[in-house]
């Protein structure tokens, strides 16, 4: 399995042009931008550990560092190789202070290849819920699991990308098209997963919007994502300020480039954006092999080099492990600079507790067999037992099935025809109904679309432990249904008037090192349509039966129109991606078991046009990709609005078996926004001090008696002491423009963990309370957006949701008063001279809308003034 993953990834990276089908992508503009991509440098790496609630943490990482090796702190910055242990990655280990090989795994959504586990729903579908609860206790569950097989940094959540181009493969994995939503489901999942002791993986730093021509190789450069500074600041940057908030011990680069130079060693990205604006105190780990040079990217602010391998994975080099020896015993990066990754990948260890009784892992990734080879990249490897079979799952099918149903988005439901009865004759269509023939887990890491779709495909996966699928569900409760699992409509079915069909259709995408039916990750194939002829199958059934019900599996947006106002098709639910549960949360709701609480994580278009003209997947047979973000803050819902685009369902929507009703509104003012920028930041506390002078060289020689293990990476030198020469010679390094060792001031809108801890003081709190009107219990979703005023004297879009609550489930007549926080970051802009969040003083002018979707607000408060329900 393993040489499998690895021969396709090698395979992408030499043959990077074999998609290149046509030379310019669906929706390029060439449109000339008057501000050439440039990342100034910043210089030196802020140290870690300034941050009181990290002390204690930087405290237990001193006393081991400062008595450490040049070998052994470089070992704990550099990943053993690739397929040289069991896990995705693993660092060097340090036996003489007891820290074990760091082991770092996927997934986003569950531990990747392995057994025994659950397959959560991604994080669109925790989108879905808009429920803060569910998002920390599917964190608390993927933690437990991470923690039960021994991973000691679990690959996410992922937050990036955002959903900017619809066709992107990779947005299934992340909250939805939204900062805030992204914001809040990430946050909440860190602090879920961190509970457990397992140091979360926020992922990936920055503007990874599609995933053809990602990554930079020996033949060809990954795209340039071109952002600027207001719109990096107020869309992507925005949930990975709110994850670092909440603590993460841990952030993983993209592969691709920002404004021309590569994410892994920006050093205005990783040093200036996230170190010292956002105080981020963990470590900055790569994605696999996006490692590109090794002093570049430690003076660039980057901790860990994963999986260690340089240019050409299993050739046994690195471009750290040995050469970062060398690097510090010449003098060309600063002893402190490794000393500051040693601390901050130890303090993010000592932080989650995992000194204590954190286990060792005891799943391969390799293999499936109980005894294997304990490093299967390596030339000869020793083996032994790998899989140990440890079951985690505990009862963590019952937040899988709740996260799956509580995100069904019911967009349509004409004349009741949902709930169904158990006693409605049922006919029911689609492959997406059942199984994979093939068998679960047929094909590796999900490279493939047949039976329901539970997942999109790539690294961002775990097996299925079971399945249960819609078909087996469905017929657990209704004797009166008929199964038709397939795509092509059979012309023998027989259709009585009270017959309801049932039909079954999804959409899928995945990461770029698998083709799927035609799509190399993105969907550039299938477009935003629904796979397998779906179309035409629910086509088929309008034209046979009088009500049709469509349910679809989708990663993202997806185009309804050939079918959506047919007469006979009365109701449609988006069911997401539901994991394991896929087919008790569904019948859950189909059979009114619990009413549908699900909003729609992004925009559902009329057509495809409807998006900016920017936000095509690009494609380009040599040369690297510039990939403008000339749409700015406008994307998904907000495009629409500003376009006055009408969308066939907005962001937000979602319908119940229930109605709601918003009563007695009011908002009130917490801490008043007395000046546009915010206080000043508090200083910053000390961070640990360690001696700078150049250890021996003798640190790094090959120890006697090693079992050396071929094309395993050690962090020693042949010859230690001539590296250390040069320190002495005259041979002097070509420092980048711009490089310096004098700390910068601290930047403005920095001092705490997400930026200056006064943005996220409370300015108003908004009451509404929420009344179950109907005849079903429910749960109501009160959405809340702002309107910013033109005094703040930048464009801004007219609804940008800030905040969320959703109701307990509620009979019927009965209310519930929610509580609607707005800070001042919420009402902010970013002021890209001052450097700063500039607020509306006293929120003069904030508008702020409470509705049930961008386009169904029920609420209206001027800010400082009255509220009133609309
Ligand atoms: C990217 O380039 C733009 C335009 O030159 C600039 O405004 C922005 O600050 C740059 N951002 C980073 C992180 O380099
Ligand atoms: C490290 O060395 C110092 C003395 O330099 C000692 O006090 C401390 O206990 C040592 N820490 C560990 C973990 O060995
Ligand atoms: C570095 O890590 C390797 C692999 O775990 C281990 O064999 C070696 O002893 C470590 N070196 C030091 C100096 O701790
Ligand atoms: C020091 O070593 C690093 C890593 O091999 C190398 O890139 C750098 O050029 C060396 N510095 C000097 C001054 O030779
Ligand atoms: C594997 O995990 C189980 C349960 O978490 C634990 O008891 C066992 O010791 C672990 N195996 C190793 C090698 O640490
Ligand atoms: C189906 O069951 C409902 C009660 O749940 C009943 O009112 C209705 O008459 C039944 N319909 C048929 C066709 O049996
Ligand atoms: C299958 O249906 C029976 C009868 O309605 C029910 O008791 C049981 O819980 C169902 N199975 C599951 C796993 O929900
Ligand atoms: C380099 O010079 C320093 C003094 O400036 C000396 O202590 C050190 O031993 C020298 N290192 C080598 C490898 O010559």
């Amino acid at each position: 399995m393993a040489p499998r993953w690895l021969s396709i990834a090698l395979l992408a990276a030499v043959l990077p042009s074999c998609t290149l089908a046509t030379p310019m992508g669906d929706h390029l503009e060439t449109r000339a931008s008057n501000d050439d991509p440039f990342s100034p440098p910043y210089y030196p790496a802020p140290n870690g550990g300034w941050r009181s609630n990290w002390a204690e943490a930087y405290q237990k990482a001193h006393s081991v560092v400062s008595n450490m090796t040049l070998a052994e702190k470089v070992n704990l910055t550099t990943g053993t190789g690739i397929y040289m242990g069991p896990c995705a990655g693993q660092t060097g280990s340090v036996p003489r202070f007891g820290i074990p090989n760091l082991c770092l795994h996927d997934s986003p959504l569950g531990v990747r290849n392995t057994d025994h586990n659950t397959a959560f729903p991604p994080g669109i579908t925790v989108g879905a819920t808009f429920d803060k609860h569910l998002m920390y206790e599917r964190g608390v569950g993927l933690g437990e699991e991470a923690r039960g097989k021994g991973v000691n940094v679990l690959l996410g959540p992922s937050v990036g990308p955002m959903g900017r181009k619809p066709r992107g493969g990779r947005n299934w994995e992340g909250f939805g098209f939204d900062p805030v939503l992204q914001g809040i489901g990430g946050a909440q999942t860190i602090k879920g997963m961190q509970s457990t002791g397992a140091i979360a993986c926020l992922k990936h730093f920055i503007g990874n919007e599609q995933e053809m021509h990602r990554m930079s190789s020996v033949v060809t450069q990954g795209y340039s994502s071109n952002i600027d500074d207001r719109t990096l600041h107020e869309f992507y940057l925005w949930p990975f300020a709110e994850g670092v908030r909440a603590e993460v011990g841990s952030v993983m680069i993209a592969y691709n480039d920002l404004n021309k130079s590569a994410c892994s060693q920006n050093s205005k990205l990783i040093n200036g954006v996230l170190k010292d604006e956002l105080g981020f105190q963990g470590f900055v780990v790569t994605d696999w092999l996006a490692h590109l040079g090794g002093v570049s990217s430690a003076l660039a602010g980057l901790d860990m080099s994963m999986p260690g391998d340089g240019a050409i994975p299993l050739f046994g080099d690195s471009y750290w492990g040995p050469e970062l020896s060398r690097s510090i015993l010449n003098g060309t990066v600063p002893v402190e600079r490794l000393n500051d990754m040693a601390s901050r990948i130890l303090a993010a260890w000592f932080k989650m507790g995992q000194d204590q009784d954190y286990p060792l892992p005891n799943f391969s990734s390799n293999t499936e067999d109980e005894k294997g080879l304990l490093y299967p990249g390596a030339l000869f490897s020793p083996s032994g037992i790998v899989n140990q079979y440890v079951n985690v799952q505990a009862d963590h099918d019952i937040t899988a099935r709740a996260v799956a149903r509580d995100a069904i988005t019911l967009l349509k439901n004409e004349g009741d025809l949902l709930p169904l009865r158990r006693n409605d004759s049922l006919k029911i269509f689609g492959t997406d109904a059942g199984s994979d023939p093939k068998g679960l887990n047929s094909c590796a890491d999900k490279g493939c679309n047949r039976g329901v779709l539970t997942m999109g495909w790539g690294s961002g996966t775990s097996k299925l432990p079971y399945l249960i699928t819609p078909q087996e569900a469905i017929a657990n409760i209704s004797s009166m249904a008929e199964f038709y699992i397939t795509d092509s409509f059979p012309s023998s079915v027989e259709a009585s008037s009270d017959d309801i069909a049932v039909v079954f259709i999804n959409s899928d995408s995945g990461e770029n090192f698998i083709t799927v039916d035609g799509n190399p990750g993105d969907r550039t194939a299938s477009g935003l349509h629904a796979w397998h002829n779906g179309d035409d199958l629910v086509k088929a059934a309008a034209n046979r039966f009088s009500q049709v019900v469509v349910v679809i599996h989708t990663v993202g947006p997806i185009i309804l129109e050939e079918w959506i106002d047919l007469d006979p098709v009365k109701a449609v639910l988006i069911a997401h991606l539901p994991g394991q549960e896929a087919g008790y949360s569904l019948t859950d709701v189909l059979f009114g078991a619990h009413s549908p609480s699900g909003h729609l994580p992004y925009t559902i278009p009329y057509q495809e046009s409807n998006y900016p003209s920017s936000v095509g997947v690009l494609q380009q047979p040599f040369g690297q990709i510039q990939d403008p973000y000339t749409e700015g803050i406008y994307i998904d819902y907000r495009h629409f609005l500003k376009e006055g685009i009408k969308p066939r369902y907005p962001f937000g929507h979602g319908l119940s078996y229930t109605s709601f009703e918003f009563s007695n509104p009011s908002i009130s003012i917490l801490t008043p926004l007395n000046s546009a920028y915010p206080p000043s930041r508090p200083s910053k506390g000390p961070t640990p001090s360690y001696p700078t002078t150049i250890p021996p060289a003798s640190e790094v020689a090959w120890p006697k008696n090693l079992n050396r293990i071929w094309r395993y990476l050690y962090p020693y030198l042949d010859n230690p002491e001539s590296a250390a020469a040069v320190a002495n010679s005259s041979k002097t390094y070509p420092y980048p423009d711009g490089y310096s060792t004098d700390p910068k001031p601290p930047p403005r809108a920095g001092g705490a963990e997400g930026g200056n801890p006064a943005l996220w003081d409370i300015a108003f709190s908004v009451q509404v309370t929420v009344t179950n009107t109907g005849r079903r219990p429910g749960r109501a979703v009160a959405q809340l957006y702002v309107d910013l005023p033109d005094s703040l004297g930048l464009d801004t879009p007219s609804r940008q949701l800030r905040q969320f609550e959703k109701t307990k489930m509620l009979g019927p007549g009965e209310s519930e008063t929610l509580t609607l926080d707005v800070t001042r970051k919420d009402v902010s802009v970013w002021d890209v001279v001052v450097q700063d969040w500039k607020a509306a003083v006293a929120g003069e002018g904030v508008r702020v809308y409470v509705g049930e979707s961008v386009l169904d607000l029920r609420v209206d408060c001027e800010v400082g003034g009255r509220c009133s329900t609309l």
